[in-house]
C-alpha cells in the first residue's frame, strides 16, 4: 500500500528553542516513518512579514533545514525543498485567489491577531492578507493527506479544506481534505514562566552551550512557598517540574518524591536538569556542526527536493489547467 503524504512546512525566521522542538518537531519526526514526508521551508510566507528587511530569509533558511536534518528528519526519506524552488506553487495559488472569497480571509483569526501583535510592520498588504491562500497551495500542489501543525495553524487549514472544497464543487472532484495533525505533547514554558519564544527572550535554545543552559534554568522561578531547604516542594506549580516531565518521564514519580519530601533543593534540581536538557542536545549541536561544514551536501538535498516535488506539482497544475478549461 501506497505511503500517505505527511506535509509541514516552516518559516525560516532564526535560531530554534525548546519550544519549537517539543511543540511540533518531535512529533513529526517520530512519525517520519509512517509517511511520505513533504518538509519545506517557507520563504514566501516570511516574505510577507519581512518583506521590508528580507536579507536574513536565505540564511536562516539555511540553517533551519541544517537544524531539522541535524534533529533527525531522514533526508533519504523526506522530500526536502524550499517553497520559492516551486513555481507551480503561485500559480496554483492564483487560481485559488480566484475563488477564495475575501470575507473566509479576513475574518481568520490569526490575520486579526497577528496585524495588531505585528504593529512595527505594514501588514495591510494583499500578500498578508492572502497568506492562507498561499498555505492552501503548498498543501494541495501535492494533495497532502495530513498536516502537522501547532494549534495557532488550524484556522488556516481549515481554509485551505474550504478552498479544496470549493474547487472541488466548482470543477470536478479533484482536491483531498487533509487533515491536522496535532502534537500531544505539552506547551514548554519559558524562563519567565511565559510561553517559551524567541521575542519574550525567555528561551532555550537548541544551539545553547551547557552554562548558558544551566544559567538560564538557574532564573526560572520554582515554588514560592518552598523558602528553606527543609520546607517540602509543590511540583505541581513548578516549571522545573513540567520539564522534567518531559526529560525524565520514567523516573517523574522519584523526582516527585524527592521534591515533596524535600529530599534536594531547587538549584541542585535545576541543575541537574540543567545537565540533562544540555546532554540531550550534545548529539544535535555535533551534528549540526558537522553538517555546517558541508554546505554543498545542503544545496544538493535542496537541488534534489526541488526536481522531485515538481515532478508532482507539475502533474497538478496540468490536471487543474484541464479542470478549468484553460488548458
Ligand atoms: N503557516 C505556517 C506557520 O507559520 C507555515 C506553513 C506554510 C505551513 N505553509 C504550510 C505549515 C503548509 C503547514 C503546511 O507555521
Amino acid at each position: 500500500m501506497q505511503k500517505l503524504k505527511m506535509l509541514t512546512g516552516f518559516r525560516p525566521t532564526g535560531k530554534l528553542h525548546l519550544g519549537h522542538l517539543h511543540g511540533n518537531i518531535m512529533n513529526m519526526i517520530e512519525h517520519q516513518h509512517e509517511y511520505n514526508n513533504f518538509f519545506f521551508l517557507v520563504d514566501w510566507h516570511a516574505l510577507s512579514t519581512e518583506y521590508q528587511n528580507p536579507k536574513d530569509i536565505k540564511k536562516n533558511l539555511l540553517d533551519c533545514l541544517i537544524d531539522l536534518i541535524a534533529l533527525g528528519v531522514d533526508p533519504e526519506k523526506t522530500h526536502l525543498y524550499r517553497q520559492s524552488d516551486i513555481p507551480e506553487i503561485p500559480e496554483l495559488t492564483l487560481y485559488f485567489s480566484m475563488i477564495t472569497p475575501l470575507s473566509w480571509l479576513e475574518r481568520c483569526p490569526t490575520y486579526k491577531e497577528q496585524i495588531n501583535q505585528l504593529q512595527s510592520k505594514d501588514l495591510s498588504t494583499l500578500g498578508f492578507l492572502s497568506y492562507p491562500v498561499l498555505m492552501a497551495a503548498d498543501i494541495l500542489v501535492v494533495n497532502a493527506d495530513v498536516v502537522p501543525v501547532g494549534e495557532d495553524q488550524l484556522p488556516h487549514l481549515e481554509i485551505t479544506r474550504e478552498i479544496s472544497r470549493r474547487f472541488n464543487h466548482l470543477y470536478g472532484n479533484f482536491f483531498k481534505e487533509p487533515q491536522a495533525m496535532l502534537s500531544q505533547s505539552r506547551r514548554v514554558l519559558g524562563t519567565d514562566g511565559r510561553k517559551m519564544s524567541k521575542s519574550y527572550g525567555n528561551a532555550i535554545f537548541l544551539t545553547d552551550d551547557r552554562d548558558t543552559i544551566r544559567k538560564k534554568i538557574r532564573m526560572m522561578i520554582t515554588d514560592p512557598q518552598r523558602v528553606r531547604l527543609k520546607d517540602p516542594g509543590h511540583p505541581e506549580v513548578c516549571n522545573i517540574f513540567d520539564l522534567y516531565k518531559i526529560y525524565k518521564k520514567e523516573k517523574i514519580k522519584d523526582i516527585e518524591q524527592r521534591c515533596r519530601k524535600a529530599q534536594i533543593g531547587c538549584t541542585s534540581c535545576k541543575d541537574e536538569l540543567a545537565d540533562i536538557i544540555y546532554g540531550n542536545l550534545e548529539g544535535f549541536q555535533y551534528r549540526r556542526a558537522e553538517l555546517e561544514k558541508d554546505i554543498k551536501k545542503i544545496y544538493q538535498i535542496l537541488d534534489r527536493g526541488r526536481t522531485e516535488v515538481r515532478d508532482i506539482a507539475s502533474k497538478t497544475i496540468k490536471d487543474v489547467r484541464e479542470k478549468i478549461g484553460i488548458d
